[in-house]
Formats: C-alpha cells, structure tokens, sequence
C-alpha cells in the first residue's frame, strides 16, 4: 500500500482558520521559497503558477504514479479498492487518455446541458424547506445536501439514497491524520462493503433497463473493444463521488462565507445584475477555494524547475497558492468579481488530469449561487458565530463544519 505523506506536517499551522485562509504563508512561500524542499517529509513544494502548470502537465517528467501520496482514497478490502483501470488519478498517457475518455462518455457537452434542469430542480427543492426571516446553518441546509443530491439524481439512484452516500464519503475519504488508524480502516471498509452491496444491484438493473443516466452511460460506452464491467461500474460512482462531493461541498460554504465575511456589498451587487454570477464563482474558486493541492513523482532525473529533482522524489504543487501568484493575477490578494483572467484559476488542475468533473461543479455552483439569490432579499452574519470553532480536517485540508446565517 501507498505511503501517505502527511500535508499538515509541511505547513504547521497554528490554528485551523489559517490553515482555512493561508494567504500569509502563501504569501511568504511565493516570495521567499518558491521551490522548498521539507527535509522531515523529504518532499518538493512549488507555488508558483508556472512551475505548478509544469509539475501538473509536464507527464514526461512529473508521473502521476508512484507509491507516495499526499491523498489516501478508498480502502483495503476488495469493496474498497478502486481498480487500476478505474484509477485514473494515478495514471500517465497514453493509458490515461483512453481511461479518462472512457469515464468522460458521462460528461459530454450534451449530458450537461440535460442536467441542468435536473440540478436546478434539486436545489430549488432544498430550497423550498428554507423560510425566510430565520437563522440557518447554511452548511447543514444547502452546501452539505446539494452536490450528494445532485449526484444521486445524475447517477440515476433513489434521491433518498443521497445522505447515505453523504454517510459513506465521509467515513471513506477522512483522513487518518489524527486518531486510531486501525479504527479508522475498519470503518471504512464497513462503508466500501455497505456502498458496494447498495450499488450493485442497481447497476445489474441498469445494464437490462438502462435510463438518462450516468451509470447507464458507463455501461453503455465502448472504446477500443473495451467496456466497463458492472464491478467497474460501481467502483468508477464510488471515484466520482468521493472526487465530487467534499470539493464542492467546500466551495458551496466557501462562497457563503466570502458573501458574508469577504464583501458586505457583494450579495446586494449580485442580486441587481445576477449576469455577474459566473465571474463572482471564478474568482471564489481562485481567491477562497484553500485546499487544492496534487502531488506527482519525478519520472527522471531533470533541472526543469531549476533544481536538481531525482527520480523518484516526490513533489507538492500548491494549486491554491498558484491562484496567489502576482506573476498571473494583478493585486492577488484581493477579491475583485470583476478580473478578466480569473477563469486561468488552477483549482481544477491543468493538463491531463485537469478535473473532469469541472463543468459538473461550475454548473452546480453558479445554480445553487443564481436560486439562492433570486430567492432571499438579504443575507446577514451572525455575530458570535468564531471561525477557528467551526471548520474540522476534510480529505484536503480545513473545512467549514457549520455557517450560521440569516437570511431575509
Ligand atoms: C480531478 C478539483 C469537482 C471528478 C480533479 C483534480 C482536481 C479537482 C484539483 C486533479 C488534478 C490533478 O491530479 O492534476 C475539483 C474541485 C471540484 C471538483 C475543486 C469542485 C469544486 C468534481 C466533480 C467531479 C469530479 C463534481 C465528478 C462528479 C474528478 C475526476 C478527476 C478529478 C474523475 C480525475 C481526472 C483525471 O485524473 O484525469 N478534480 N474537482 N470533480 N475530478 Fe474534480
């Protein structure tokens, strides 16, 4: 099994909230230690936006496999493991090319636009059970609910089924970083097993009786006279939900606080002219989205960064501080709905691995932003509501936990 690098022993941080909004040591990095080497980890960090481009795309140098990782997925029984060919984050081209297309036969141009009535649906309905002239956890009520319902509608399982998903990523992708690691490992191959045996026989279903699916549309796909076992099947919705869910889960909050907290104003600014929603997304994505980070393996020996990196060494790209870098963006360390290039963010990735999911997650977040919106005249903060008590380690790094807010 792989070696898990533990990103919290790079930073050392002294509280959550920065490691939640860590602009100052991203600052002092970007200056003063563009390419660090942590002896005690014994891996590279890069921060720059060029040189986090080069690690991310250049796979002739910077292999996506390697037995170090920054991110532990799944777990060890055989529910748990996620197929090679399943696999596609740890994959190089060529292999990784036809893997990925064979996953993408879910995410064409045309899926996405038969989803977004289907996810402006889900969102609405959450939002009908909110009323106005309340205090509500934002966290609890729309951005925790919303990506494990729309998943659960777009896979093409009951909606009831989508706060056991919930339930399961949870428990899959949390990080043994603090606690009992065995403990940890039991639980989680409990909810492999209970999400296998959920899924499965719906999947068996789907191969005699296929719907307007994602699971249908795995089974469906072909390439090079190879298709996607049912077992496949069920493990590929167990990678898109596990890289689906928590990620947009964040940035759902993420956005809630930065209306609440970043820009007063904004939240009455968007409501005049709603048109500003995509950029206002784009730019939270580069400015608030703090725990994008990959790792790759150094495939041989190269000075193309400017160090000398051995074969085999293992090196940190820090997407989120890249979206910090002044060389990209002007004043980066401003939120500014208004900047041209702040679709260049690298919060997704670049290159072959760039997130496949990504015109999933910016539909669903410019939606979910648009219907909330249109439906409360104001939004307000709570005033005992203390950060550093409320965010807890996700898979990635810090996360809010609970946002109070009132809403009007
Ligand atoms: C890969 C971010 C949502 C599916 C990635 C990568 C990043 C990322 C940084 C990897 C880049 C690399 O290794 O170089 C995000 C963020 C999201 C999000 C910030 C939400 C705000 C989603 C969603 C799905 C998804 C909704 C699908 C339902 C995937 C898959 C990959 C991936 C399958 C692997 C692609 C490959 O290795 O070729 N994502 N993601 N992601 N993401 Fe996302």
């Amino acid at each position: 099994s792989k070696e898990v690098i533990s990103v919290p022993a790079i930073t050392q941080f002294n509280t959550r909230s920065e490691e939640f909004f860590p602009l100052e040591w991203y600052k002092k990095m970007l200056n003063d230690n563009p390419i660090y080497y942590h002896e005690e980890t014994d891996c590279w960090n890069v921060f720059r936006y060029d040189d986090v481009k080069k690690v991310l795309s250049d796979h002739e140098f910077f292999s996506a496999e390697g037995t170090r990782t920054i991110l532990e997925v799944g777990a060890k029984n055989k529910e748990g493991a996620i197929p090679e060919k399943v696999s596609i984050s740890s994959m190089d081209p060529p292999r990784h090319q036809k893997y990925r297309s064979l996953m993408s036969a879910a995410f064409t141009p045309r899926s996405l636009k038969n989803w977004e009535p289907r996810i402006q649906q889900v969102i609405q309905n959450v939002l009908n059970n909110i009323e106005s002239n309340t205090t509500i956890d934002i966290v609890e009520t729309y951005a925790s609910p919303i990506p494990s319902m729309v998943m659960a509608d777009l896979l093409g399982v009951p909606l009831e089924d989508s706060h056991l998903f919930k339930k399961w990523v949870d428990v899959l992708f949390q990080p043994s970083d603090n606690g009992d690691k065995d403990e940890l490992e039991k639980k989680k191959q409990i909810a492999a097993k209970e999400y296998f045996q959920h899924i499965y026989p719906i999947v068996v279903r789907k191969r005699a009786d296929p719907g307007e699916d994602i699971i249908s549309d795995l089974l469906a796909v072909e390439l090079d006279n190879e298709k996607f076992t049912d077992d496949e099947v069920v493990r590929t919705t167990m990678l898109l939900l596990g890289a689906g869910i928590e990620t947009t889960s964040h940035m759902i909050s993420s956005m809630f606080y930065s209306l609440l907290y970043d820009d007063t104003t904004l939240y009455g600014q968007l409501k005049k002219q709603p048109d500003l929603v995509p950029n206002t997304v784009e730019e939270m994505l580069r400015y608030r989205f703090q725990i994008s980070k990959r790792h790759r393996t150094v495939k041989q020996d190269n000075e193309v960064l400017g160090v000398r990196l051995k074969k085999g060494d293992l090196v940190i790209a820090w997407m989120s501080a890249a979206n910090m870098d002044e060389h990209m963006f002007e004043r980066p360390f401003e939120l500014d709905i208004h900047r041209k290039n702040n679709k260049r963010n690298l919060t997704f990735g670049i290159g072959p691995h760039f997130c496949l999911g990504a015109p999933l997650a910016r539909l669903e977040l410019n939606i979910a932003l648009t219907t909330f919106l249109q439906r409360f005249s104001e939004i307000r903060p709570v005033e005992s509501f203390h950060l550093e008590d409320n965010l807890a380690t996700s898979a990635p790094g810090q996360s809010l936990i609970r946002l109070p807010l009132h809403v009007i």
